[in-house]
């Protein structure tokens, strides 16, 4: 096991229903340092290039217009294995097969609405952290 990190943001659909403090609450709960956080708004084309990996799936279109519904918190979180262990935290992508204690279980409303996001890999991470942050703004503890 390594020291890793991951991307997460809570998306627009927690963060309008107040659940950001909550979802915060279990991260730190959980045991991971939150190295980077912020709250933005973003636009269809900043969704779009960050989902540019789904740019051909059905969902696309309505997926960056949903990021773009409210403002959003990216962060960068850091533990032992944080991409895998954020992951599990999350639960599936569909609440309706998120295991209970999940956040998405808890918090997500649908498969698209679904509250947080999390990395899928470690390429993945250092993609989606660089998209968010530059260098200056992750705090090392
Ligand atoms: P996320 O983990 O951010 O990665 C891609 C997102 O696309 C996913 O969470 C959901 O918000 C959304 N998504 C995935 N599958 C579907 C689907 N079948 N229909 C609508 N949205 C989806």
């Amino acid at each position: 096991m390594s020291v890793e990190r991951t991307l997460a943001i809570i998306k627009p659909d927690a963060v309008t229903a107040g659940a950001a403090g909550k979802i915060l609450s279990r991260i730190e709960q959980a045991g991971f340092k939150v190295v980077a956080l912020k709250m933005i708004q973003m636009s269809f084309d900043d969704a779009a290039g960050f989902y540019a990996v789904h740019r051909e799936r059905p969902f696309f279109k309505s997926l960056c217009t949903f990021m773009t519904q409210g403002p959003c918190i990216p962060m960068v979180l850091e533990a032992d294995d944080a991409i895998q262990r954020w992951r599990d935290l999350m639960g599936a992508t569909d609440p309706v097969k998120a295991a209970a204690g999940t956040i998405r279980k808890d918090f997500a409303t649908s498969i698209e609405a679904n509250a947080v996001h999390g990395s899928d890999a470690a390429a993945t991470a250092a993609f989606e952290i660089g998209y968010f942050f530059s260098s200056l703004e992750l705090c090392g503890r």
